[in-house]
């Protein structure tokens, strides 16, 4: 089996790689981490998906590319012109894109809970994550990547990094597989509305 050979990238992709090559952004998910979500996405049918930190929407095309006719997708970034790049390549009326601070969207949002959400910022993942699993259903899953130590964290990373698999393994109320591959993925499955 060979793992690198990618048979189903969204027709956007390329696309969106060249826009985000000029723009120098180096942040990206890879396309192990894009096909992953674009399986676990399809496995929920008409899900609700979070995605934290859209950058230029190089995963969001996975995601949208395993969404069924139903989903919806809310994905969120700060950065107006990366997330411009996504919005152009990949307008969909599934899809809400949403320029806005993380921190702040992540303490005042009101509406439905979400089936799947990735999270690929600060907030969301070593920030509010408290907040962010309260936003996921019972059986929903929470996607983090990045997790094996990559070329651009900054000093005290790797630290933060042990940290937060340390506080998501003692969890009660999720389930989780960490995998060694692509850039270190852990796969969360909520279990419980509340730790106990
Ligand atoms: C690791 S990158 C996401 C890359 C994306 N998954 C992709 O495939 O292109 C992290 C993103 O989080 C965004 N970000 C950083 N701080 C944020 C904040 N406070 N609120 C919202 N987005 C933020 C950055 O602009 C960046 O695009």
């Amino acid at each position: 089996m060979q793992d690198s050979i990618f048979t189903d990238i969204p027709v956007q992709y390329e696309r969106i790689a060249n826009a985000t090559k000029a723009l120098a952004f180096n942040m990206a998910s890879d396309l192990y981490t894009g096909s992953l979500l674009k399986t676990l996405v399809a496995s929920k049918g008409t899900a609700k998906i979070l995605e934290l930190g859209t950058g230029s929407g190089l995963a969001t095309s996975w995601i949208v590319a395993g969404m069924r006719k139903d989903a919806k997708l809310v994905t969120i970034d700060n950065n107006a012109l990366l997330m411009d790049i996504a919005r152009q390549n990949l307008a969909d009326e599934r899809v809400c894109f949403v320029c806005a601070d993380g921190y702040e969207w992540l303490q005042t949002y009101k509406g439905d809970k979400f089936d799947l959400i990735f999270a690929d910022a600060m907030p969301g993942k070593y920030d509010l994550f408290e907040e962010a699993l309260a936003l996921l259903r019972i059986g929903g899953f929470y996607i983090i990547d990045d997790m094996l130590p990559q070329l651009n964290w900054p000093d005290g990373h790797a630290a933060k990094a042990e940290k937060f698999i340390d506080v998501l393994e003692n969890r009660k109320d999720i389930t989780l597989t960490k995998l060694n591959w692509s850039t270190g993925i852990i796969i969360a499955v909520k279990t419980a509305d509340k730790e106990f």
